[in-house]
Order: structure tokens, then C-alpha cells, then sequence
């Protein structure tokens, strides 16, 4: 059963010190680390600070595999949409990471190419997954509903998810309805957790995953039942509200 750790810090510059100090020992002491890194705009303060360590010779990311572990579904190559374009600006490129070193999901989401991902996946293992919480509770893609063993799959976009996500790209409509996840079963598997939320926003959903009910209502829940460490660092007005 899992152990999880939480850590109130301060602000949003305190938080990407405190996961980069996690991300740091976790690589320090397994330079070929499989890592999955969530997108979004919690995890950029700590894709900065590492990138400034790794300047500084404190975080050699050079002997990584990046894992995706999401992405919108029908995009054309090149559309500023994509994750996985997110992915390469706020993390592969500043740190040098190669696209060898990175597992990209199937994008067009084909069953047999998903299942020989996950796979291959399970034998590696994630040493690390770096993860947000969407304020529906989701973890990656997995939206409300969704079973802790549930697999690497093509979802459906919640409304909730699509209001949210539309900040990002202008509006509702400019927002994919569609999308591919890795699982929750891959997710739990890893071997440690770091989940990071900040902002007010999210105060009410990361109260209802560390404290509430665990179950498919609230993805983020089954945290608190995986097998992995995780650690959890929430900024005080997460916490707070
Ligand atoms: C992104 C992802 C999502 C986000 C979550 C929080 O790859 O998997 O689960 O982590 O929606 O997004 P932000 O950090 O933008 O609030």
C-alpha cells in the first residue's frame, strides 16, 4: 500500500524547488530513470528549475526515457494543440532530450499499437510519473469515471475537462473532444508519485482526493491506494483555498 506524503509550500517558486529537489535525488540515483511528465501549467515552474540545475551541472538528464502520458486525439502534425509539442517546449527541448529517449503514444490511438505500447511499458516499469490534478479529479486523461486498472485508451473529453483546458487554446471550441491517456493501471504502477497542484482552483478537488472517498468519481483518489511512493505538494492556497 501506498505511503503518501504531503508538502505544503509557500508559493508556486517554492514548489518547483521542492519537486525539483525530489526529480533531482530520484535521478541522481537512477540516471536511466523512466520518467512520465505531465503537461500543463503546474509542472512548468519545476521543468524551469530543472532546467536551470541541469545548467548549472546540479541534473544531468542526459540517460532519461521520457514516457507521454497524454495527447489529444485527430490533431495534424504540427498543430499547436498537441501535448506532445507542449512537451517538447517545456521539457525535451530546455533539457536536451533527444527524441530517442522519448515513448510517444500511438496518436492515432490504433488498439493494436496501444496495447503493444502498454506492454512494453509494464517491462520497463515508470520509475517516476510527474502528475497535475484537472479540477474534475482526473489524472493524465483518465476522466470521472475511471477504474484504477483502468488501461492505456482513446477517452472522451469531459465537459468540465474542455471548459478548463480551454484557457489554454482560446476557447471551448478550439479544445479537442477526444484524447488518448495512459492508464490508470499504468499510472498506479510506477514506482514513485509527484503530485503538484497549485492556485486556489484546485483546493477543492485536492481536498477531495487526499481526503474524501477513494473511487472513480474522483480519479486522483486511487493515488492513496497505489502501490508507489507518492508525494504530493500542494502550494498553500491549494491547501487553504
Ligand atoms: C496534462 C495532464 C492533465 C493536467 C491537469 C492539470 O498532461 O495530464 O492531467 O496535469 O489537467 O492541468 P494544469 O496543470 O494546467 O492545471
Amino acid at each position: 500500500m501506498a505511503t503518501t506524503q504531503l508538502e505544503v509550500v509557500d508559493d508556486e517558486a517554492a514548489l518547483a524547488r521542492a519537486a525539483a529537489d525530489i526529480v533531482s535525488d530520484i535521478v541522481a540515483a537512477n540516471p536511466d530513470a523512466v520518467v512520465v511528465p505531465a503537461t500543463g501549467e503546474t509542472p512548468l515552474g519545476l521543468y524551469a528549475e530543472l532546467t536551470a540545475r541541469r545548467d548549472t551541472g546540479g541534473f544531468d538528464p542526459s540517460r532519461l526515457t521520457i514516457v507521454q502520458l497524454d495527447d489529444y486525439l485527430g490533431l495534424d502534425p504540427g498543430d499547436r494543440r498537441s501535448l506532445f509539442g507542449w512537451m517538447q517546449r517545456a521539457l525535451l527541448a530546455p533539457l536536451g532530450i533527444t527524441d530517442g529517449r522519448v515513448r510517444r503514444l500511438p496518436a492515432d490511438g490504433d488498439p493494436d499499437a496501444v496495447a503493444s505500447f502498454d506492454r512494453e511499458l509494464a517491462q520497463a516499469g515508470i520509475d517516476l510519473a510527474i502528475l497535475g490534478i484537472g479540477e474534475n479529479g482526473h489524472l493524465g486523461f483518465n476522466e470521472p469515471p475511471a477504474a484504477a486498472d483502468s488501461d492505456t485508451r482513446i477517452v472522451d473529453l469531459t465537459p468540465e475537462t474542455i471548459a478548463a483546458n480551454a484557457r489554454y487554446w482560446g476557447r471551448a471550441e478550439d479544445v479537442p473532444a477526444r484524447a488518448i491517456t495512459l492508464g490508470l493501471r499504468q499510472i498506479l504502477a510506477s514506482r514513485r508519485i509527484l503530485l503538484l497542484a497549485s492556485g486556489a482552483k484546485k483546493h477543492g478537488i485536492v481536498r477531495r482526493a487526499l481526503e474524501g472517498p477513494v473511487g472513480q468519481d474522483v480519479p486522483a483518489s486511487f493515488l492513496r491506494e497505489a502501490g508507489a511512493e507518492v508525494t504530493v505538494i500542494v502550494d498553500r492556497a491549494a491547501w487553504d483555498g
